[in-house]
């Protein structure tokens, strides 16, 4: 299931992949000096902690904390995307740290500064952010926690990480463009979103979510990564494939995703293999219609049973919705230059139904 594994009765959710063994403390300590490198340097150094750790390792997670280890910390790594990442930084033996607002407001500079500076922190991700539930409806009317999860909030972790010479990655949504390009083809990271408040066409959670990248303009050491409707083989409410499943009638547009995994791998891989800072469209190469998507779910078994589509995007408003929706086609070429590896969208879809796993 992809449901966060919430520890909210202790004060840091510290969950270094823990298996039998030892574990060489001189990983951690040899780390300092990254954190001091020079800010203006071009490249940076992957510090030996965050090299794999040996397959071997008894200590329990508390014998690691006294130790203050150094890792990647994630800011609302309990939520549905940062559950994801936790479990691909933890597949590959590298060290994570959950931050929860409710343990740490890492909402505030001084405290995100002091928490990160008291700890060798090699990387941030920011998978913190306000998304509505059970969807982006809620956020028009909860504008206050939507612009400061999705707009202020990267301004503060900037600020912080750029103090402190940290890198960093940013969350964030294709769900700042509609529609696709003139000639047919997908925006690529250097267009300009279509879908905020500048044009004055978009819902409160999109246009929260363009400010956030606003504020992140010129941002130093910062990877942003643009996820878009994601899926999974693991059945869950906020499962793209869950949602078709339940969903009474259904709006056919056509759309870039991203597979939950394959999303969460291609950041991982960015802190990894050192890929160059800037925006990243991590969503499967192509694109798909909801229908062309709901034939798979029938073709592959998942479910045999007719889906009702609504007329036309008008009528789905009117009757289903309180604010408009991001429809949108990105282009991954980018990422796919860079080495952060996609499957092509038709194949991981129908993997995902292949693998289905019901809650
Ligand atoms: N899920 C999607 O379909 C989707 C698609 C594209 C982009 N994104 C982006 O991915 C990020 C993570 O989304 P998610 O689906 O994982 O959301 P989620 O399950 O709701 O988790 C987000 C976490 O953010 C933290 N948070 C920090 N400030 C917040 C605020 N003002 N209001 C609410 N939560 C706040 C909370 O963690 P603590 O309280 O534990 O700190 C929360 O658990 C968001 O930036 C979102 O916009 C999501």
């Amino acid at each position: 299931m992809c449901q966060p594994e919430a520890t909210p009765d202790r004060r840091i959710d510290y969950d270094f992949w823990n298996a039998a063994g030892s574990i060489d403390f001189g990983m951690f300590f040899a780390a300092r000096p990254f954190r001091r490198a020079k800010r203006d340097s071009v490249h940076w150094r992957i510090p030996p902690c965050l090299r794999r750790l040996p397959d071997t390792c008894s200590l329990p997670a508390t014998e690691i904390l006294v130790r203050d280890g150094t890792m990647v910390v994630v800011l609302g790594g309990a939520g549905f995307i940062g559950t994801a990442i936790r479990r691909e930084l933890r597949r590959r033996r590298l060290g994570v740290w959950n931050l929860s607002r409710n343990v740490v407001d890492y909402t505030r500079p001084e405290i995100l500064r002091d928490h990160l500076q008291a700890r060798e922190v090699q990387c941030v991700i920011n998978s913190a952010g306000f998304t509505g539930r059970p969807n982006v409806d809620a956020c028009e009317l909860a504008k206050t926690e939507c612009l400061a999860g999705n707009a202020v909030l990267p301004g503060v972790v900037r600020g912080v990480c750029e103090e402190l010479g940290i890198p960093w990655g940013h969350v964030s949504s294709g769900c700042i463009y509609t529609g696709a390009k003139a000639d047919g083809t997908g925006f690529t990271e250097q267009d300009p979103p279509n879908f905020s408040f500048r044009q004055n066409n978009c819902s409160f959670y999109s246009g929260c979510k363009a400010l956030g990248e606003e504020v992140l303009e010129g941002a130093d050491r910062c990877w942003i990564w643009r996820l878009r409707i994601p899926f999974c083989h693991r059945d869950s409410s906020r499962n793209y494939i869950s949602k078709l499943l339940r969903y009474r009638r259904l709006l056919d547009a056509r759309n870039s995703l991203s597979q939950l995994d394959e999303f969460a791998a291609a950041c991982v891989d960015c802190i990894e293999r050192q890929v160059p800072f800037g925006t990243y469209h991590l969503t499967n190469p192509g694109s798909v219609t909801t229908r062309e998507v709901v034939d798979l779910i029938r073709r592959t078994g998942l479910a045999d049973r007719e889906f009702d589509f609504f007329e036309t995007e008008e009528e789905f408003l009117q009757l289903a919705a309180k604010t408009p929706r991001s429809n949108c086609v990105l282009d991954t070429d980018k990422a796919a230059a860079a080495g952060l590896k996609m499957t092509p969208i038709r194949e991981a879809l129908e993997r995902a139904m292949c693998e289905w796993v019901w809650e």
